[in-house]
């Protein structure tokens, strides 16, 4: 299993739960050190990438190294990023352009490597995208995270009935607030803001990584070999709030 965006949070704990599961994990991030490290540290079989996603070649590179692992049965398009905080008329062309390269394209440019080679291969297969509850809802001061999570869930299920006659399954998750780097650095530039968050989840907390990876995990495991074009919502309630 390909896990982009490994070299931490969600994509950490989601690689090293595959790994003890006994599917072999290749770790893609840009940080060669971490996720040489994380890839190192794990149980089972695996290979580090590093590399931006945004770039084509990564893919490759990711395609091949789970082949040389001994077989490539699919994809978690984790990895993405949220540096900008501020109103859509703020926000700068550059700045979608940094956002969508890489949550969409760079997920775009994986699913369309690792898709193929799935189809050629002829045994079926897993993706699971990241989305979120960003892509579900219209949170201010994010427009273009909300934009690409949004888009991912469209790929989602255009992938799924594209896919679905060769057994090649397509899902997204859409977590709500996982205590992680991502949202730290955003409650830090924010303060109010994790008040607010929390406030309006009716668990009355942020959730843990291994509350968003354990249904990723259920969406690559054989219990899950009816379910394809679903967005699975992971957000302690927080949309069912309204
Ligand atoms: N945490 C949440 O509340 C939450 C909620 C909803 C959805 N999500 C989604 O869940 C996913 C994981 O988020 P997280 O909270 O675990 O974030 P995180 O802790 O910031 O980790 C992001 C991961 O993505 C990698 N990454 C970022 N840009 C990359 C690039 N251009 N190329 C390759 N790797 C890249 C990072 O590694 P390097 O920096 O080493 O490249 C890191 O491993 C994201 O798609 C995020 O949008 C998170």
């Amino acid at each position: 299993m390909i896990v982009t965006g490994a070299s931490r949070g969600i994509g950490a704990d989601l690689a090293r739960r595959i790994s003890e599961c006994g599917g072999g994990v290749v770790a893609v991030a840009r940080s060669a050190d971490a996720v040489t490290e994380l890839a190192g540290s794990l149980p089972g079989p695996s290979a580090a990438v590093a590399g931006d996603v945004a770039d084509p070649d990564v893919a490759t590179a990711a395609v091949a190294a789970a082949e040389e692992l001994g077989g490539l049965w699919g994809l978690v398009n984790n990895a993405g990023i949220n540096p900008h905080y501020q109103p859509a008329v703020e926000t700068t062309l550059a700045q979608w352009d940094e956002v969508l390269s890489v949550n969409l394209l760079g997920a775009v440019s994986f699913s369309r490597a690792v898709g193929a080679k799935l189809v050629e291969a002829d045994r079926g297969g897993r993706i699971v995208n990241l989305g979120s509850i960003a892509g579900l809802t219209g949170l201010p001061n994010i427009a273009a995270y909300n934009a690409s999570k949004a888009a991912l869930d469209a790929l989602t299920r255009t992938m799924a009935v594209e896919l679905g006659p060769a057994d090649i399954l397509v899902n997204s998750v859409a977590p709500g607030t996982i205590a992680t780097e991502m949202v730290d650095e955003l409650m830090e530039a924010n303060p109010a803001l994790k008040e607010r968050l929390v406030a309006k989840t009716p668990i009355g907390r942020v959730g843990v990584t291994s509350e968003a990876s354990w249904p990723i995990l259920f969406l690559l495991t054989d219990a899950a070999s009816f379910i394809t074009g679903q967005t699975l919502v992971i957000d302690g309630g927080r949309l069912a709030a309204g």
